[in-house]
């Protein structure tokens, strides 16, 4: 494929969207190598936040209090070769966000509306100068609906609650496991605001039987073309 960086110009957001394991980070990643754009893994910064709930005893059902934790607290994203070293007031939670009772409460925490604002909020400061791959689950629909390109990258279930657990170097999901991602999924998807849903202008991939290197050629190709597209636009 033709070096992406020639034909680019300055400044695109490429927003990636689609539920848990399916591929989003590491495509992301890819893409963001491969046009010299930052990283942006919004998933991390709601972590973040639940993790802060969690060390401060605040319920994650609670809107107020949740807001409150958030406008005191420093959410920090580095991006790096493979994903994103997060930062919470300065403490490098990276690994630690990745651990089951944060994802349960990142999953409680993202309902939220006002959180959710204030993280939009962030998020397109993040993204504001462009040059950017942003994934998450709101980004072509909320953070940046004029987003140049928008992928919704799906998968079927099970092939999701597998990956997920191979990217964690853990053995195989047992039953109980595979159900608490379903349920975090239904609550991504039906929430009030900011449900995950592909934004009509998404192109959907679906790597349910799809190798990485497959997704990951397929989303280039997308990319090219919307560049390319982009590109005529501005002559
Ligand atoms: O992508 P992830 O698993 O790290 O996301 C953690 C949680 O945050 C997950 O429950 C969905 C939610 N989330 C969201 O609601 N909106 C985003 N843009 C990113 C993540």
């Amino acid at each position: 494929m033709a070096d992406l960086r020639e034909t680019k110009p300055r400044g695109l957001v490429i927003a990636i969207d689609g539920p848990a394991g399916a591929g989003k980070s590491t495509l992301a990643s890819r893409l963001a190598r491969r046009l010299g754009y930052l990283n942006i893994e919004t998933g991390a910064m709601y972590r973040a936040l639940a993790l802060k709930a969690i060390e401060n005893d605040v319920d994650v059902d609670d809107e107020r209090a949740l807001l409150d934790l958030a406008l005191s607290s420093k959410i920090s994203l580095e991006p790096q070769i493979d994903g994103n070293r997060v930062k919470l007031d300065n403490t490098d939670v990276s690994q630690r966000i990745r651990e089951k009772d944060v994802t349960e409460a990142a999953s409680r925490v993202s309902v939220h509306p006002a959180v959710r604002a204030w993280m939009v909020n962030k998020q397109r400061e993040l993204g504001s100068a462009g040059g950017v791959v942003m994934e998450g689950r709101d980004i072509g629909t909320a953070v940046f609906p004029n987003a140049e390109v928008k992928i919704f990258l799906d998968a079927a279930p099970e092939v999701r609650g597998h990956r997920r657990f191979h990217q964690a170097n853990m053995a195989e999901p047992s039953a109980a496991v595979l159900a608490e991602m379903r349920a975090r999924d239904e609550r991504d998807r039906t929430r009030a605001v900011s449900p995950l849903v592909a934004a009509q202008d998404a192109v959907l991939l679906d790597s349910t039987s799809m190798t990485l290197e497959q997704v990951i050629e397929t989303a280039e190709e997308i990319v090219k073309e919307k560049i390319a597209k982009a590109v005529n636009c501005e002559l």
